[in-house]
């Protein structure tokens, strides 16, 4: 089977409806398909200077949203990043590899260190996709199923990749795919619905928790801020928030957006937002459950997490081995 390798940062108590949405359906979907490996992206959440205890804390909590969401550490690899000392390693030498106009260009960093100043600007926030790029191509990983807001990160990976093939020998890695299904690949602020769903505007009404209370995703389902005329139709560019809703409505759901934009053909958009309101609700309360079962075991979820890096490390260690030999680093005797 051809590897996928994907990821998420556990830098909040809960993931989003964006997240899950937009990301974790297609993991779910893909595991039996392809050698999966999913990781908790621990080393990255390190950028945001995390308080300690809360980082672990969040760490175990993203690992039972993964099982909760329905990945299977039967079908699929889940570890924690940090568990594979390699992903590290094999980052120092793509740093060598990439350049820092390059680096210099992808909108995350220039987003965020802007907002930062260049004092509050860590050098860890600047290699962040090299660090990206060694989670993938570790693994050679065909495909790499993320939302959109990842599609640079994998170009830049994608570039990374070629350059060393073409100087150290063209099997060094296999160049990866993005995976990015359009009509989820961006699940906007349900109070903005022009930005997208995200963990760092925390204050925002328009994000939705994965664990937190569903009376509250219900009501900001309700108050949904949407669109000027009356009419249900997906037209992501005049309906932004109706599109929005839609998307939503048939990821959880499995029905094609054209299924149900027929069913509501005539009526408000409040009817929309009153049945959605319950779909999420009613995908929620046994999420909630399963997730909470998990977090009231640790043991059991560091177990699992203790088999998935023990496998992880293995195929990783071949991939950096073949590194090191192929840039001229004397092999360990
Ligand atoms: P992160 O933790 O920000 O997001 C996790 C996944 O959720 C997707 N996503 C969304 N999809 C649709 N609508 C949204 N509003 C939305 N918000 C987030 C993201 O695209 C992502 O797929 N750098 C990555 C983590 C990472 C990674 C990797 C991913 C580290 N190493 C290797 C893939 C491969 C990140 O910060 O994702």
């Amino acid at each position: 089977r051809p590897r996928i390798l994907s990821g998420m940062q556990p830098t909040q108590d809960s993931l989003h409806l964006g997240n899950y949405v937009g990301a974790m359906t297609q993991w779910v979907a893909l595991q039996d398909d392809y050698d999966a490996f999913y990781m908790l992206a621990d080393l990255h959440a390190l950028t945001v200077n995390p308080d300690p205890a809360a980082l672990r804390a969040r760490t175990r909590r993203t690992a039972a949203q993964y099982l909760a969401g329905g990945l299977d550490p039967n079908r699929a690899t889940l570890f924690a990043q940090s568990h594979v000392p390699q992903h590290a390693e094999l980052s120092w030498v793509l740093a060598c590899q990439t350049g820092y106009g390059e680096a210099g260009r992808m909108t995350q960093f220039k987003d965020k260190s802007a907002k930062r100043g260049s004092e509050g600007t860590t050098v860890g926030l600047f290699t962040y996709p090299v660090l990206m790029a060694a989670d993938i191509l570790l693994y050679d990983a065909a495909l790499v199923p993320v939302g959109e807001d990842q599609r640079q990160h994998l170009e830049l990976t994608r570039n990374i990749a070629e350059r060393v093939n073409s100087r150290f020998g063209a099997d060094t890695f296999v160049v990866p795919e993005p995976h990015i299904v359009k009509s989820i690949a961006k699940i906007y602020d349900l109070q903005n619905p022009t930005a997208k769903m995200s963990k760092s505007v925390s204050a925002s009404k328009g994000t939705i928790w994965l664990l937190d209370d569903p009376k509250k995703a219900a009501k900001a389902i309700r108050s949904a801020v949407t669109d000027a005329g009356n009419e249900i139709a997906y037209d992501p560019a005049e309906k932004p928030g109706i599109s929005n809703l839609l998307s939503i409505y048939s990821s959880l759901t499995n029905r094609p957006i054209a299924d149900i934009v027929a069913e509501y053909e005539g009526k408000q958009y409040g009817a929309l937002k009153v049945a959605l309101a319950d779909i999420v609700v009613d995908f929620l309360i046994p999420f909630q459950a399963r997730a909470r079962e998990y977090l009231e075991d640790p043991a059991e979820l560091d177990r699992i997490l203790a088999n998935g890096a023990a496998r992880a490390r293995r195929i990783a260690q071949v991939t950096l081995e073949r590194v090191y030999d192929r840039v001229g680093l004397l092999a360990p005797v």
